[in-house]
């Protein structure tokens, strides 16, 4: 027996519709619910998203102490990265910066209480420039949005 991924990711966050919001322009839908609490997910998974009520007065995330940097969320094509990057810019959500990571091209935003979602495309491992046998020995500019980033 093994582990066989990622399964789900927990958010204590301020406001559960402010959150919907995001959460269903990058592309997961609802897939349940209970007293603050909401669920997401894609492909029929139950939930690959758990969202906390934290209340309005919770303190947006500090990347000062110990804490998630980011979670990332994968894309089937390359084309659907720039695509989503607009999506999520457009409805005025900061993108803070853009890889290629050589492995994974990828983009992070900045959801509403500051935790970072990156969009990734996983790069086809013939594709990756063998750097020394380490798929992460290369960090790249990557700009998917028709302008600027
Ligand atoms: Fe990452």
């Amino acid at each position: 027996m093994a582990i066989t991924g990622i399964n789900h990711v927990a958010l204590q966050v301020r406001d559960l519709e402010e959150s919907r919001k995001f959460f269903e322009l990058l592309g997961f839908e609802e897939s349940g619910h209970r007293d603050g609490m909401l669920f997401f997910a894609v492909g029929g998974h139950h939930h690959h998203i758990a969202l906390i009520d934290s209340g309005a007065d919770a303190p947006r995330v500090s990347r000062a102490g110990a804490c998630i940097n980011h979670f990332a969320v994968t894309v089937d094509e390359e084309s659907e990265m720039g695509r989503l990057s607009s999506v999520m810019r457009d409805a005025g959500y900061k993108i803070r910066r853009s890889i290629d990571h050589n492995a994974n091209l990828s983009v992070y935003v900045e959801d509403p209480n500051g935790i970072i979602v990156e969009i990734t495309y996983d790069v086809p491992k013939e594709k990756w420039a063998h750097i020394a046998d380490n798929p992460f020995g290369q960090d790249k500019p990557y700009n998917p949005l028709p302008e600027d980033a």
